[in-house]
């Protein structure tokens, strides 16, 4: 079903070059580029930050999609905004006041997203509908790749009766492949992050194996 947009995760790319992964994965029919920061605190794994998001910027056409795995989020908004990010997500479990920061995200001019971890409830977001134009329902627990899929079908149906009519998207992240895909996307998510499936086999060398593993999702 090509309403559902693929966002592969550079996490699951050679970290040397990226600028050409992010190309290769978009000629290769890629909808997002999804992006994960990670500061060691928030999650027990470290990646990079808005300068390496500056950095690829200029390699992408499409949507930077900026998963946030940080604490505190607000004192980086502002120069994720600089590097060119067009979606920020921010977890609810990162600070007490997510409202501030959903706000501070658009106010930045860019469109905010609301991340929950696997024990995180549905309803921890109920106040934010308004303020949001994605929510990202993680799949794993949040710091590596290649983790094994979480059922969280039951939230995902409960946050699409939350958001109604409204164009707010549903994002997965984590342990999205072909078998569970489906699962996802019959629940009423829409955007589907793929790490380690859309990644592997193939090489910015040789790219066509990205090209099949997205349309096999
Ligand atoms: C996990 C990250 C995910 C991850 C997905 O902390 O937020 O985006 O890269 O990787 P796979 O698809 O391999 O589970
Ligand atoms: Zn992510």
């Amino acid at each position: 079903d090509r309403s559902i947009k693929i966002a592969p995760s550079i996490l699951a790319a050679d970290f040397a070059n990226f600028g050409a992964e992010c190309a290769a994965v978009e000629a290769q029919g890629a909808d997002w580029i999804h992006v994960d920061v990670m500061d060691g605190h928030f999650v027990p794994n470290i990646t990079f930050g808005p300068a390496t998001c500056a950095a690829i910027r200029p390699h992408i056409t499409g949507v930077m999609d900026v998963h946030l795995m940080i604490a505190p989020v607000d004192p980086y908004i502002d120069a994720f905004a600089q590097a060119g990010a067009d979606v920020l997500t921010a977890h609810v479990e990162a600070g007490p006041h997510i409202h501030r920061t959903l706000q501070a995200i658009r106010g930045a001019g860019m469109k905010a997203g609301v991340a929950l971890n696997p024990g995180t409830p549905a309803s921890a977001v109920a106040e934010l509908m308004d303020m949001v134009d994605l929510v990202c329902v993680m799949t794993v627990n949040p710091g590596f790749g290649g983790q094994k899929f979480i059922d969280m079908t039951a939230k995902i149906s409960a946050l699409r009766d939350m958001i109604g009519d409204r164009p707010v998207h549903i994002e997965i992240d984590g342990g999205v492949d072909p078998t569970t895909a489906p699962l996802v996307a019959k629940a009423g998510a829409d955007v589907l992050v793929a790490g380690s499936a859309v990644f592997r086999g193939g090489s910015v060398q040789n790219p066509d194996p990205y090209g099949e593993n997205i349309r096999n999702i």
